[in-house]
Formats: C-alpha cells, sequence, structure tokens
C-alpha cells in the first residue's frame, strides 16, 4: 500500500451527540478544557504532577528515562511503597471510611473499612514474610472475588513482592504454567468459589497445578465455602489461622519506583500467554489519576467495577487506583444472573452506586435480558457509566445510558489493554461531548495517531493502526523473561510508536473509534472492513442481542463475510429475518457491508474474560478442525454452532 492508504476502510456513520450533563460540568474533577494542551505542551510535567499526588518516600531524580528505548523507566531514584499509598496514607482522615462494600453471591454482606483492610493486610503480609517473601519475592494468586483477594496483592505489595492474579476459571494446566513462568514460591488460593450457585474447586484445581510447580513450597488456602478439601500437612495452610497468628505491626517497605508489583498474563490468539510486567510508581501514578478523573470520583461517590480481579480491569479500577484515592468500592463476588437476572441492579440500588464500570459484553447480556429488569429498580444515583475490554456498539451504549444511567448519565467509552495498565483513550465527564461508538481521544498526557502501512498518519476518517508515540508511566516495561519477544511485539512494525494492535479511525471532529483487533480485519473485494462496524449495524436490529462477524476464505472476493448472531429474548429467527438483517446491513452501511451467510446461534464463543473468539468462528466457517480452546469460557457453544453452520447455512442468493 503506498502512501496515506487507509490500512482498513472505515465506513461508520456518524449519529448523535451528547454534551456533559450541566450538573456533572459543573462541579467536575477536571473543568479546564485546556487540560489536553496543558499535557501536550509539557507531558513529562503533566505526569510529574499526577505522580506527586501519590506519597513519596523518597523523590525521584528523573521523571522519565528513555535513554534505552523502548525500555522506558518513569521516577527513576524515587522510592514508595504502593500498599501505603493504598492504605496508611488514608487511616488518619478516613481510616473508618467503607472500602469495600463486600457482597457475597449467595447473600452474605461484609463492610470493609481502611482500618480494616490496612490491619488485615499487615497481618497476612507477617504472615507470608514467615514463609519465605520478602522484597522481590514472587506470590501467585488463584482466588475468586473475595476479600482476601485484595489483601493478598496489598500483603505482596507492602513487602515488595511481586505478585501473578491468575484468574479463577483457569484451569490446573494454565495455573501451574503462570506460576512457573513466574517463579512464585507460595500460592494463596481458596477452598472453593462461588459462581451461579455452583462451586468451583479452586483448591483442587491448584493441587493439581501444584503437582507441576515444583518451586511453589506453600499452598496458603483461604476457606470460603467450606467445603471438603484435600491437604497436604507442611504444605497448605489456612489463611485465617496464619492471619491469626500474624502480628499487626508491618512497616511498608519503601521500593524502588520501577520495582515490579505485578506481572499479568494475557493470552495472544497464538504463542505461549505473556506476563505483562508493572511496575510501582509509574503504575500508581496512571491507575489512580485515570481513575479520578474519567470517573470524576468525588468524596461521596460509592464506585463500582464490575470486573473480575483476575484481569487487569480488576486490578487497576478495583485495587490499586480507587484504593490510592480512598474511594469507596462495591465489590461483588458472584454472576450476574444470580439467583436472578436483576441481581446487579439490586446491588446498585442498595448501594447507591454512583459510577458503574462494566464490559459492552454484560451490556448486551443485560439488553438481550430485557428492560424491565433494571426498570424495577431505583438506579437514580448512577451519574457516570464506564465501558471496557470491546468496541461498545451505539445501540448498546445508547441502551446502556438510557435504561441504567436514567437517560442522563453520561458513558465513558475507555479503550486500553492489559499493557497500558491503565485507561488511554476515553472521554471526561465534565468536558467531552460523546458520541456513541466512539472512546473520544486520548487523555491528557497521552499521545495516540492512527497510521498506515507505511507508518504515515493517515487522514481524517480514514482506518489505519492504532499507535502511541510518546511512553506513558503505567506501561508495560517488558514481557517477563523475553525482552526480545517485547520488542517485536510492540515495537517493530513502526520503529518508536508502540503498536496496540488494534485498528482506529479518528473522525473529523478529532474522535477516535476504535475497529477492533488487526488480526480480525476482513478483505473483501479488495476493501478492508473492520468486523465491528458490520456487528454494530446488526445489533442495531430490533431483533439482534449480539452479533459477530468475520471473515471465510472466498474464491470470488478474497474473503466473504460471515456472520454469527444471537436473537433477543423472545425473538424467533426465520427466513425473513435473516433477509432484512442483510438488507439492514446494507442501509445502515452499504452493500459491500452487506453478510454473505448468518447463522443463528443461541450464544457465542467468548474469552473467560467475555472477549468474542472470532478466531473460532473464521474456524467453524472454513470448516477447519478448531485451533486452541483452552481460554474459552463456553465450549459447548462451539460444537452447536459447527452443527448450525453446516446444516444451515443461510448462503447468500
Ligand atoms: O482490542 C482492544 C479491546 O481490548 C483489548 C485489550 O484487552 P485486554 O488486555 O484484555 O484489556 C481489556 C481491559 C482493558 C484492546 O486491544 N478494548 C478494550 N477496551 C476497548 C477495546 N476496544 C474498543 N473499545 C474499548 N473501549
Amino acid at each position: 500500500m503506498g502512501e496515506g492508504d487507509p490500512a482498513i476502510d472505515a465506513l461508520q456513520h456518524d449519529g448523535a451527540t451528547y454534551s456533559p450533563p450541566a450538573d456533572v460540568a459543573a462541579g467536575a474533577v477536571v473543568s479546564d478544557p485546556a487540560v489536553w494542551t496543558r499535557a501536550a505542551d509539557d507531558r513529562i510535567g503533566w505526569w510529574e504532577e499526577q505522580a506527586r499526588r501519590l506519597d513519596w518516600a523518597s523523590p525521584w531524580a528523573r521523571a522519565l528515562d528513555d535513554d534505552d528505548p523502548p525500555f522506558f523507566r518513569w521516577f527513576t531514584g524515587g522510592t514508595l511503597n504502593v500498599a501505603a499509598n493504598c492504605l496508611d496514607r488514608h487511616l488518619a482522615e478516613r481510616g473508618d471510611r467503607v472500602a469495600f462494600h463486600w457482597e457475597g453471591e449467595p447473600g452474605d454482606r461484609m463492610d470493609i473499612t481502611y482500618a480494616d483492610l490496612h490491619g488485615r493486610v499487615c497481618r497476612f503480609a507477617n504472615a507470608l514474610r514467615a514463609l519465605g517473601v520478602e522484597r522481590g519475592g514472587r506470590v501467585a494468586i488463584y482466588m475468586g472475588m473475595v476479600p482476601e483477594l485484595p489483601i493478598a496483592m496489598l500483603a505482596c505489595a507492602r513487602l515488595g513482592a511481586a505478585h501473578t492474579v491468575v484468574f479463577g476459571g483457569f484451569s490446573a494446566e494454565a495455573l501451574a504454567d503462570r506460576m512457573n513462568d513466574f517463579g512464585a514460591t507460595v500460592l494463596v488460593t481458596q477452598d472453593e468459589g462461588w459462581r451461579a450457585g455452583k462451586r468451583i474447586p479452586l483448591k483442587a484445581n491448584a493441587d493439581a497445578a501444584l503437582e507441576r510447580a515444583p518451586g511453589v513450597a506453600h499452598s496458603v488456602v483461604c476457606r470460603r465455602t467450606g467445603g471438603d478439601v484435600a491437604w497436604r500437612d507442611g504444605r497448605d495452610l489456612w489463611f485465617h489461622e496464619v492471619e491469626a497468628l500474624a502480628a499487626e505491626e508491618c512497616p511498608a517497605e519503601a521500593m524502588d519506583a520501577e520495582q515490579m508489583l505485578f506481572a499479568l498474563y494475557t493470552s495472544g490468539t497464538t504463542g505461549k500467554p505473556k506476563g505483562i510486567v508493572h511496575t510501582s510508581g509509574g503504575y500508581l501514578t496512571g491507575a489512580a489519576s485515570t481513575h479520578r478523573m474519567v470517573f470524576d470520583l468525588h468524596d461521596d461517590d460509592i464506585y463500582w467495577c464490575a470486573a473480575d480481579i483476575g484481569w487487569i480491569t480488576g486490578h487497576s479500577y478495583i485495587v490499586y487506583g480507587p484504593l490510592a484515592n480512598g474511594a469507596t468500592s462495591v465489590m461483588y463476588e458472584g454472576g450476574p444472573g444470580f439467583p436472578a437476572q436483576d441481581r446487579l441492579w439490586e446491588i446498585a440500588e442498595r448501594y447507591r452506586v454512583s459510577i458503574l464500570y462494566m464490559a459492552p459484553t454484560a451490556i448486551r447480556t443485560f439488553m438481550k435480558w430485557g428492560d424491565s429488569l433494571p426498570a424495577a429498580h431505583d438506579l437514580s444515583s448512577i451519574r457516570i457509566l464506564g465501558s471496557v475490554g470491546e468496541p461498545i456498539n451505539p445501540e448498546a451504549w445508547e441502551w446502556y445510558r438510557d435504561h441504567i444511567g436514567g437517560g442522563r448519565a453520561p458513558v465513558m467509552d475507555t479503550w486500553w489493554q492489559t499493557e497500558t495498565g491503565s485507561i488511554m483513550i476515553s472521554p471526561l465527564p465534565g468536558l467531552s461531548t460523546l458520541k456513541p461508538g466512539s472512546a473520544s481521544g486520548p487523555l491528557p498526557g497521552i499521545s495516540a495517531r492512527v497510521v498506515g502501512e507505511d507508518g504515515r498518519e493517515v487522514p481524517a476518517g480514514r482506518g489505519g493502526y492504532l499507535v502511541i508515540d510518546h511512553p506513558w508511566p503505567s506501561m508495560l516495561r517488558t514481557i517477563l523473561g523475553d525482552d526480545q519477544r517485547y520488542v517485536d511485539t510492540y515495537w517493530s512494525r513502526f520503529p518508536g510508536m508502540y503498536l496496540a494492535g488494534d485498528g482506529c479511525r479518528v473522525d473529523s471532529g478529532g474522535d477516535y473509534w476504535l475497529l477492533g483487533r488487526i488480526d480480525d480485519v476482513m478483505n473483501v473485494s479488495g476493501h478492508r472492513l473492520s468486523t465491528i462496524e458490520i456487528e454494530s449495524a446488526l445489533v442495531d436490529h430490533p431483533a439482534v442481542a449480539e452479533a459477530a462477524v468475520v471473515g471465510r476464505a472466498d474464491p470470488v472476493t478474497g474473503e466473504a463475510i460471515a456472520a454469527f448472531v444471537t436473537l433477543r429474548d423472545g425473538v424467533t429467527g426465520d427466513e425473513a429475518l435473516i433477509a432484512d438483517l442483510r438488507d439492514h446491513v446494507a442501509r445502515q452501511i452499504g452493500a459491500i457491508a452487506k453478510p454473505a451467510s448468518i447463522v443463528l446461534t443461541p450464544d457465542l464463543p467468548k474469552t473467560r474474560s467475555g472477549k468474542i473468539m472470532r478466531r473460532l468462528l473464521r474456524d467453524v466457517s472454513e470448516h477447519r478442525q478448531l485451533g486452541d480452546v483452552t481460554t474459552l469460557a463456553n465450549e459447548e457453544v462451539v460444537s452447536a454452532i459447527a452443527d448450525l453452520a453446516t446444516t444451515n447455512p443461510h448462503q447468500e442468493d
């Protein structure tokens, strides 16, 4: 492709816009419209200003060390303790303030204050120390959403040890691989977890993993369900017992700003999982400052990020960001549909939640379940909404604002990644005019561009590769144990620029529209089409709850568009509907985008973090042997879809 050639043809049309609500704008944390230019004029000064909101044990000598790119270092020479920033510094003024309104799936509840959390973290840190965990130590954590999970993370931080949290839905094998790669010496787990009324055998999985992870000497087990578990004396210890025996006095270690706080493994579509390394000073600066600004955090807010701590969203926006800001959060253990499909709205109503952050997949599920569920609850406390993890289609965006946000609350569509550590592209509630489906623009201090195949910026309205062209404090530092893979994956395609791997276009108003992973782009008759835009058009149809689109090899057009569609509850699908869906896409974005085939399916294959696995749908469409399905949350659905695709392909005329 030549100069200025778009990497992707963007088809989406712009629609409605929403100005900041007057009451939000009036008292907003960030209210100066010059904030973006001020930060851009002195990017490093901007980040130093954010870092100064933390408590440092000793000041940094240099804000950004860029001597050896892409191995950037931030706030070098400075020391701090992350746990002290999240807990100790709040004690004098807000020790009695609730840090977490914790709610268990069976309905048990606990309010945990900052003072409570501090005491428990100190004790558990001492307990870990007694098991040989010191500065620079390595601890693996495999738990459900119980209070002991953030306690274990913060205890590591207090000691200056690094943690890796492995999501409780992963298998024994995945846990063993991660513990071995990380070099963990201690595992923190629990007997069983609750999920949708079922018991998840966490310790049994952990025991199987430990057979393959000889470097892990101890397993500390939190008692949650009280279910029977196997026990190995000498290796296994009860969380509550070691906590009770430990002293409450535990000084926080002053750590180098660049000390690893944690590694979190991301599974790409191919290759072994990558241990994404995050540091102490830069990471906390990014997580805390973005949490405060993007969610317009005020003292009386009740904040709820309905994600799992096992993902980066939970690390940055359940644990580190909110606690560093002294916020009061809701933390919920279980599934959204248990015991009934209005569980989340019942919780939001009870705690008078004012800020709610969740994934588009969840939002589309709630749309599918129907409007009457949220309507039965008083959600009038909700002030700000957030979305993360996937592009949010305008239909879901509008539904979220109307049915959860009372037709008032602005939706912050936040784009970021495990690798970026904190939110990169997002509106600010008091300042941004919102366009449903667009993530607005880079936050103050962040510089993002859209470039074509040749690395040059593409003109407004054209699609291309999203890159970040200046380092930022919460960026990943490397892939654990594999510096070369870090360079190859993120920094080699366009020298000097971080390659996010997502497609994007910037419209003439300067707003960013994310177009999905570059790997998912289709080439239809020489047009490069983003799956996201076609999915968005399908979901815009009143009968459709969710849609996934992939390119399937086609002798005539190169690739043909294969769509997989889940209908809303109560809608029955027939040939007439399929024809209508195809016409709807043609009307919305043009005949070129009309799906060649549409398969109606009860569900779509999703990763455990809720992302649609388009790779598997490509395999199904091309009648290939299925690739790796280990990260799939709902394995059974793939074979069901494969059957549907062969028996009932709804081929184009
Ligand atoms: O493709 C983008 C998508 O999720 C990817 C990052 O996934 P992960 O590392 O699991 O982190 C998810 C939580 C931060 C991105 O490369 N993504 C995330 N947020 C958005 C998004 N795509 C579009 N719009 C978003 N708001």
